[in-house]
């Protein structure tokens, strides 16, 4: 499949939901054709439609009740910055805003942009609901701590190398689709929608030093993270004696974890933050029940490798995993 199939699969399973939503109810052909008669009026009398042709893809807002579940699995709170990446009639920013966040809508169509000003004013939500008529490829959104989005499998595919570039644990939500190979870390399903969380990794890759307490006394290791892809990620630790490769590695954001059985026989767990080159935290020894904690530290060795994954996707990523 070319990657004009791409995006004609992704369309079609776009328009499929919104049929879905038609059926339901939600949207009634007839006042599709009256309102599209006014799609170039200007605020205040302009009416979206659902299904109105946009720049890179059709508006559909996202229902009340999938927001409200975005904002929860991004626990967002006052001190966040949340970026909806092809904002609509504003909804998603104008929810954040009232649950204190800061908000930006980045929204290509400029009537979507009036009307989301207007109905940010009568919610009483513009201090902190902001608006920008822009096109998101060509928009700068890092700084936001919290991204929102509603596009097509290929548009995040496209977007992916900005949004793993963005500081580690920026939490990023989508409403149906997904980032290719990049797995979710949660999804929710609400009847037959999805809605995906991703928190954008830490690097954790290359040559670390690692310093933990063992039984026999302080061990100093060579922990080698040979691949890093997306949140996963292949480690050894070198003993005196052996190397042995690491269990259950996970980097959330900026939390890593992975488990190892040390020279004693002990499994231990190791749980720490990544801070640049430096990695701290503390490790349980399993083996004796889990409840003795100790904290141990890494240093980075030299330069960290790109993540996998980070580059642009390759060709036909989108359609080899489906639609979703
Ligand atoms: C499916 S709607 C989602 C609206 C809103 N985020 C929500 O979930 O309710 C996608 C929106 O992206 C806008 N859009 C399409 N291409 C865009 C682009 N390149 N830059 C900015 N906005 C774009 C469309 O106009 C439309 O409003």
């Amino acid at each position: 499949m070319t990657l004009i199939d791409t995006r004609r699969a992704g369309r079609r399973a776009f328009m499929a939901g919104s049929a879905a939503w038609a059926a339901a109810g939600w949207l009634c052909p007839g006042s599709v054709h009256a309102q599209s008669q006014n799609a170039g009026a200007t605020a205040p009398t302009y009416q979206p439609y659902r299904g109105q042709s946009g720049k890179d893809v059709i508006w559909i807002p996202t229902p009340d009740v999938h927001v409200t579940r975005m904002l929860r699995l991004a626990q967002l709170t006052p001190q966040d910055h949340l970026i909806d990446l092809g904002s609509g009639d504003g909804k998603i920013v104008i929810a954040a805003a009232l649950e204190g966040a800061q908000a930006l809508g980045i929204e290509y169509n400029p009537d979507l942009v009036t009307l989301s000003q207007r109905r940010a004013r009568d919610a009483g939500a513009a201090e902190r609901a902001r608006f920008e008529k822009a096109d998101i490829f060509e928009s700068d959104f890092s700084r936001a701590t919290v991204i929102t989005m509603y596009l097509l499998p290929h548009l995040n595919l496209r977007l992916r190398p900005r949004i793993l570039a963005l500081k580690p644990g920026t939490r990023v939500v989508s409403h149906e689709f997904r980032m290719g190979r990049w797995r979710p870390d949660e999804t929710s399903r609400i009847g037959h929608a999805s809605v995906h969380l991703w928190l954008v990794p830490a690097n954790v890759g290359g040559q670390w030093q690692l310093q933990f307490p063992q039984r026999a006394g302080p061990a100093s290791v060579r922990l080698d993270v040979s691949r890093q892809y997306f949140q996963d990620f292949d480690a050894a630790v070198a003993f005196r004696d052996f190397e042995t490769f690491v269990r259950e590695p996970k980097v959330a954001g900026e939390q890593v974890r992975f488990d190892i059985t040390d020279e004693d026989g002990h499994l231990r767990r190791f749980t720490g933050r990544v801070a640049g080159d430096t990695m701290t935290g503390s490790v349980y020894d399993l083996t004796g029940g889990g409840a003795v904690r100790a904290p141990f530290s890494a240093r980075r060795v030299g330069a960290a490798p790109p993540i996998e994954g980070t580059g642009p996707a390759p060709e036909g990523e989108a359609e080899s995993l489906g639609t979703e």
